[in-house]
């Protein structure tokens, strides 16, 4: 982990005490980025209802909606803009927290790639929004841009002529921006779709305290500061000192200050960046591996694994109906959440060789079962068993004899007949340690294992297992204190 990914996750757990769990904003940028992208899609509606296509009524239109129907028309005017900001920070911020996180390459290179068109997209329909006011922001915005497209050797007349004259501004090529403004929002769904196609149940919507809390936020703010149109456009003048939205217009004033062609080099330079990124050779990570004569074919693997990773085919052996799991590798994480939902990972089974039918090369379960029987053995009866994960509360600094750690490649592999299997073979107690909240590093592991646990998700723990000597925490690098509590807290159990 690099430093810069350390600080963001100490952030991130920071904010963790401020909100409840699973509203950490933070670990819900995309999801939030959905939810904007919908009040801007709601808002639009109405504010195309009532909107004057025409250049000479547009202005008129709008003004009208928000001096004379503060509510519901000013009010969602204020709405589709304070949207529209929030939509391009969020994002940016999305962007910016999976490339600290380091979560470019390999299995999430496809996700990566193509995310940035939507960029392009979100920035195009954001900047055209602004022209359809046609007030003296949108004259500037549109002139501004015009000028950023001459600067290119594609275009052989120019573009900013069209905003020189009082009529060269038609009916027509009003009709056209409004096609950019309607059309472009098309796309990126479009694109989001793509976006999210190597993504099992993708987050699209933040948890209802997140978005009840967004709606509130931006609702107050366009009722309290409700936007306003500057004074309509004028061609025969050319506007200047008007005040900008610096979160979508930023680029113009950069035109002015650099020159429109250091910003095409920026805005080229920044794309081949982002592009170039998940190029980077990365070691191959292990891929899940299975095993035909213990695969049944049952699905489990299907549903829980967070990149979609695994299909099932027809089963080598022949036998009608029955199917094999079988992995696409450029798509495995490496998470072993497969492992942990499999039915014949069971370490009850007599079998002395524990195969799976799916399982990790680099951390099997029947190495785990072994590990298990040899900490529970002898002077070991009596421990406490922590089952954590690599990416969560660090188990390393659990300096304590009575205490037998197991950290995982995700707390999702481990199979929930573990918690019974080592309380039945002399455990006092079993603490299960998930990363936080909808924080896990492969997405779900944490939220199956919860459910495995609860019983609501197969495979599940059995109801025979006492419940007041497990203890399923969440608890992420930093928070290791969390681990020490549960310890302590069923030591306590024991002794009653
Ligand atoms: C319109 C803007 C965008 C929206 C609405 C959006 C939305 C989402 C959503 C809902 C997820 C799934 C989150 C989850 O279930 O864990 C996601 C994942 C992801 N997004 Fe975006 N995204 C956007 C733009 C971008 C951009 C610009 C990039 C980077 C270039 C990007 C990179 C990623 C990556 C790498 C993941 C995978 C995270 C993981 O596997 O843990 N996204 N996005
Ligand atoms: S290791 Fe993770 S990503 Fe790979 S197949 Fe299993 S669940 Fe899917
Ligand atoms: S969970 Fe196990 S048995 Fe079921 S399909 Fe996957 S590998 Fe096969």
């Amino acid at each position: 982990m690099s430093a810069l990914s350390q600080a963001w996750s100490r952030a991130e757990r920071r904010l963790d005490r401020w909100f409840p769990a699973g509203t950490n904003p933070l670990v819900n940028l995309g999801a939030i980025a959905c939810l904007l992208f919908a009040i801007l899609l709601l808002s639009g509606i109405y504010l195309f209802v009532v909107f004057d296509t025409s250049v000479s009524g547009a202005w008129n239109s709008i003004d009208t909606l928000s001096r004379q129907q503060p509510v519901p028309g000013g009010w969602l005017r204020s709405l589709h803009r304070y949207a529209a900001d929030a939509f391009a920070l969020v994002t940016l911020l999305h962007l910016v927290r999976e490339w600290v996180l380091g979560r470019y390459t390999r299995f999430r290179r496809v996700t990566w790639l193509t995310g940035v068109p939507l960029l392009l997209f979100m920035y195009v329909s954001g900047i055209g929004g602004f022209w359809l006011n046609w007030d003296r922001l949108g004259q500037y915005s549109a002139i501004a841009s015009a000028e950023l497209f001459d600067a290119l050797p594609l275009l052989t007349g120019s573009m900013a002529r069209n905003f020189l004259g009082v009529d060269s501004v038609s009916d027509r090529f009003f009709s056209l921006l409004i096609f950019v403004h309607l059309g472009v929002p098309l796309l990126l769904l479009f694109g989001l779709w793509f976006h999210l196609q190597r993504i099992t149940r993708p987050a699209v919507w933040p948890t209802r305290a997140l978005s009840v809390g967004m709606l509130a936020m931006l609702g107050l703010l366009a009722a309290l500061w409700p936007v306003m149109s500057q004074a309509p456009a004028d061609l025969a003048t050319v506007p200047s000192a008007v005040p900008l939205d610096w979160i979508l217009l930023h680029l113009h004033p950069l035109a002015e200050l650099l020159s429109p062609a250091i910003v095409w080099a920026l805005i080229g330079g920044v794309l081949l960046l982002l592009l170039a990124l998940p190029l980077r050779r990365e070691q191959a990570l292990p891929v899940a591996v299975v095993d035909a004569d213990n695969c049944n074919g049952c699905r489990r693997c299907v549903a829980d694994c967070p990149y979609a990773a695994i299909t099932l085919e027809a089963h080598p052996n022949g036998k009608p109906g029955r199917q094999i799991a079988v992995v696409a590798a450029e798509r495995c994480a490496s998470c072993g959440i497969c492992a942990g939902s499999c039915p014949s990972a069971t370490p009850f089974r007599s079998a002395r060789e524990l195969v799976t039918g799916i399982d990790m090369p680099q951390q099997p379960i029947g190495a785990l079962r072994e590990q298990l029987e040899l900490a529970l053995a002898g002077a070991g009866q009596g421990r406490v068993v922590v089952f954590g994960c690599d990416h969560g509360a660090d188990l390393r600094q659990i300096d304590d004899q009575r205490v037998a750690q197991f950290s995982l490649l995700c707390i999702g592999l481990l199979p929930p007949s573990f918690v019974e299997y080592a309380l039945r073979n002399g455990a006092s107690g079993v603490v299960v340690v998930g990363c936080a909240q909808g924080g896990c590093a492969f997405r779900l592991g944490e939220r199956w294992t919860a459910e495995r646990l609860a019983g609501t998700r197969e495979p599940q723990l059995r109801a025979s297992v006492p419940r007041e000597r497990l203890r399923m925490i969440f608890a992420g690098p930093g928070q290791e204190w969390r681990v020490a509590v549960a310890v302590e807290e069923l030591r306590g159990v024991r002794a009653t």
